[in-house]
């Protein structure tokens, strides 16, 4: 740790910066959420919108927390309060580390899965996904490995526990991804796959479809919620955050289209159904793996990296939550990681149940009618609509207002060049996006989601 006495530490370099902020955006995100909703809302101009969401709102956002976390040295409550203390925008911090806990609640589980994957595709081949998460003596010590994997990892502190694991894997994990591509491209019959992954059909895009687009850049970017503000923090202030975060999100782009590749030729040429929802990519993957020799290594090797990849941002969820407590509440990173560990996995239970083993929580029609909440009918889907896309939506908005409005693009601006090579007129562009763009945006879209709701 560069910092003597303190509990917070910095990277040890840049490319363990961008290595270990790509680690928390490239995740399930990626991998099981891109595919499933791309699927589920009508694919190719899904994907279009996706992009435009990613290079419009959410690029110009990624500098803004960045720049954020580098100038206060603090979690994202903290770096509000730095700027305006004792104002109610503390509270737009407060709903950061919320977010992060129950964000971290389900995705824990669903990381769960993937890794009970490593040994189901070895050991048994045969039992469906169904059941397995329907197991709750699977599924939930699963979730609680997992949780305890996290937690042991953010012990570590930033340099030793976080930038190391990073380094290693994510290029294992882009290798293994391309010879799976080749596989699933040149399945017969995967022609119908590219079709809808990549010929967009604009007459199925409804205000939902935007909504779910705009939620997934910001869920795949890891935005919304203060993990960059705090990644940001532990970024020298020699270091390029334009250049840095750049490649932060081209990396996580290229991946999550990459992802599509690997699963839409797949989905068609096996006779699935794109739109079949959260279980797509854990069902239609093991299908690719069976047609491959030594399928039930390759599949182990694939669901150990993917778990791998979800534990860097299962890192990156705890960390921000952790930070709060170590630099707000003067705990030490210890009691920090067991507390908020503990209580995660209380939040996360009913999600690890609400695949079909409570069915009150399987399918809550009982509390939010037959249309269910946000389209959504179990708790963690439901989790995952509120927590996972609406709240990172709200967060960004109030984030890209406090900053371009509250603190001041002029002094953001400030802070942005420090570092950086950019000129004064890309610095200028960057203001307007943050001022206008990033919040009218994402207000407009947002209250078209309400809208639809209120009738
Ligand atoms: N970006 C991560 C993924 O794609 C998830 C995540 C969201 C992580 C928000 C941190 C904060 O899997």
């Amino acid at each position: 740790m560069a910092t003597p006495g303190a509990e917070r530490g910095q990277w040890g370099s840049r490319v363990g910066f961008i290595l270990a902020a790509a680690g928390s955006a490239v995740g399930l995100g990626n991998f099981w959420r891109f595919p499933y909703v791309t699927g589920q809302s009508g694919g190719a101009a899904f994907v279009v919108i996706y992009l435009a969401c990613v290079a419009l709102v959410c690029l110009p956002y990624l500098f803004a927390e960045l720049v954020l976390g580098r100038h206060t040295q603090k979690n994202p409550l903290g770096a509000i309060r730095t700027i305006r203390p004792g104002s109610p925008w503390v509270l737009v911090g407060g709903l950061c580390v919320l977010t992060g806990v129950f964000i971290l609640s389900y995705y824990a589980v669903i990381a769960g899965w993937t890794f009970g994957y490593i040994f189901k595709n070895l050991l048994f081949a045969h039992l469906d996904f169904g059941h397995f998460i329907a197991s709750p003596w699977i599924v939930i010590p699963l979730f609680a490995l997992f949780l305890g994997l996290t937690m042991l990892v953010v012990f570590g502190g930033v340099e030793e526990g976080i930038e190391r694991w990073s380094k290693v894997l994510m290029p294992l994990l882009i290798g293994l991804m391309i010879v799976l591509i080749v596989r699933s491209v040149t399945l017969p019959g995967a022609e119908k796959g590219l079709a809808f992954y990549l010929k967009p059909d604009f007459s199925k895009v409804t205000g939902e479809v935007i909504v779910a687009a705009l939620g997934q850049a910001f869920f795949s970017l890891s935005l919304g919620m203060g993990a960059m503000i705090t990644y940001g923090s532990y970024l020298s202030r020699h270091e390029d955050v334009v250049v840095a975060g750049s490649y932060v999100a081209l990396f996580d782009t290229l991946i999550a289209l990459m992802a599509g590749f690997m699963i839409f030729p797949a989905v068609f040429a096996t006779g699935h159904d794109p739109a079949s929802g959260p279980a797509l990519v854990f069902i239609v993957l093991p299908e690719i793996f069976q047609a491959l020799p030594l399928g039930n290594l390759i599949g182990a090797l694939f669901f150990l990296l993917l778990s791998i990849a979800a534990l860097t941002s299962t890192v990156s969820l705890l960390e921000v939550v952790v930070a709060y407590f170590v630099d707000e509440r003067r705990w030490s990173r210890k009691r920090s990681v067991w507390v908020v560990g503990a209580l995660t996995f209380l939040i996360g239970l009913p999600s690890a149940l609400s695949q079909g083993t409570v069915a009150g929580l399987s399918n809550m029609d009982w509390l939010f009618g037959a249309d269910g909440l946000l389209g959504q009918h179990d708790f963690l889907s439901i989790m995952d609509a509120i927590w996972g896309n609406l709240a990172l939506a709200l967060g960004a908005l109030l984030i890209s207002i406090f900053v371009g409005w509250v603190w001041g693009a002029d002094r953001a601006a400030e802070e942005l060049r420090q570092g950086s090579r950019v000129g004064p007129g890309l610095v200028r562009v960057w203001q307007f996006f943050i001022r206008y763009v990033c919040p009218v945006v994402i207000f407009i879209i947002l209250l078209n989601v309400f809208r639809g709701y209120l009738g």
